[in-house]
């Protein structure tokens, strides 16, 4: 048996505007690195090799000069281009040809897991279940898909986005289905937002019967859908961040916790206060950054005091001081007075 994964990657990120006009949202950075890598490093930590990367109208030229064949992550990425975002019950069945009759992990592209995803695989095998769903109490599941169980375990109902939430089991975006999800996906109709609901083609699969099993997340989850929510993203994925430093320091500069400062980066008469992130090529000179900064490559920061900042590309941020905010590319912000 061969297992396959499918990344959504479709849709527009419209509540990310502007950023999403000039990077999509599955290639804004959180902790220095696009959101999509996140989820193809848990899926390629898996040994899972055939990826389709489901894409739209605007983020297909850019997903795929971003991730190209996969290789870096040793994985074989093919691109699957849904015409327009009806849903994710529906961009799952254009990669219907990829999967073909295999077991196949569904993962929205634009979520946040703080485990492996070896655990809701287990839970799938292990119950020889149709589909496994991973999920996650929260204290206000209105935002998400939401899952009832029934007296054995199994997932009984799923209600997409209820204003009255029957339970507080939000369900994440990482599933597994055998390939009977796509018939399932087939017979639905488009829920009250127009899209076909993933939702409505697991609880089919229900209603004909089978066996959907819940996987609870112990660790940390996030669906990177507003500003704060990338910001609070970043947070929990800088928690893990190694300290490695292939760029320089110089000997005024001062720094605690774990800081990461990419080749080609230069840090002057300035602090440091990890989690950091310095990307490649940048020039730090006279700044406090942290906690919980990243800088894209190329960034330029002089004067400045950064804390819990997405900073990207190229951006220039002079006689400045910024906390929460995302930055966008090639920006320039100065303080100075002119
Ligand atoms: O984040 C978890 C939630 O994700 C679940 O609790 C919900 O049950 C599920 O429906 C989904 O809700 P969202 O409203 O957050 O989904 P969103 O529209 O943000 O899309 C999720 C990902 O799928 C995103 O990476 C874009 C992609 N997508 C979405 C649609 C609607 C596509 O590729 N094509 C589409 O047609």
């Amino acid at each position: 048996m061969n297992m396959k994964a499918v990344v959504l990657a479709g849709g527009s990120g419209t509540r990310l505007r502007p950023l999403t006009d000039m990077t999509p949202k599955h290639l804004l950075p959180v902790g220095g690195k696009p959101i999509i890598e996140y989820g193809l490093q848990a899926i390629a930590a898996l040994g899972i090799v055939d990826v389709a990367v489901v894409v739209g109208t605007e983020t297909r030229e850019p997903l795929r000069a971003h991730l190209g064949s996969g290789s870096r992550w040793g994985v074989r990425i093919s691109y699957v281009f849904q015409e327009e975002p009806r849903g994710i019950a529906h961009a799952l069945l254009c990669a219907a040809d990829f999967a073909g009759r295999d077991p196949m992990i569904l993962y929205l592209g634009d979520n946040l897991l703080g485990e492996p995803l070896s655990g809701l695989v287990q839970s799938f095998f292990r119950n020889a279940a149709s589909a496994a769903i991973a999920v996650k109490e929260v204290p206000d599941a209105r935002a998400f898909g939401v899952a009832v169980l029934d007296t054995e375990g199994h997932v009984r109902q799923l209600v997409e986005k209820p204003a009255q939430p029957p339970s507080n089991l939000a369900v994440i975006g990482a599933y597994v289905f055998r390939p009977e999800v796509f018939e399932a996906s087939r017979s639905i109709q488009p829920s009250g937002r127009g899209e076909y609901e993933i939702t409505d083609a697991i609880q089919a699969l229900i209603d004909a019967g089978k066996t959907v099993v819940p996987h609870r997340v112990a660790g940390w989850w996030k669906d990177t859908g507003t500003p704060a929510d990338l910001l609070h993203a970043q947070q929990l994925v800088m928690e893990g961040l190694e300290t490695e430093i292939t760029g320089a320091l110089d000997a005024d500069t001062t720094h605690q916790g774990s800081i990461r400062v990419e080749r080609e980066a230069f840090v002057h008469r300035s602090a440091l206060l990890g989690p950091v992130q310095v990307g490649a090529g940048a020039w730090v000179e006279g700044a406090r950054l942290g906690p919980h900064v990243s800088l894209g490559a190329e960034a330029q920061i002089k004067r400045a005091v950064l804390e819990n900042c997405i900073v990207l590309p190229g951006v220039t941020i002079e006689d400045e001081q910024l906390s929460d905010v995302i930055v966008g590319p090639g920006m320039r912000v100065s303080g100075a007075r002119r």
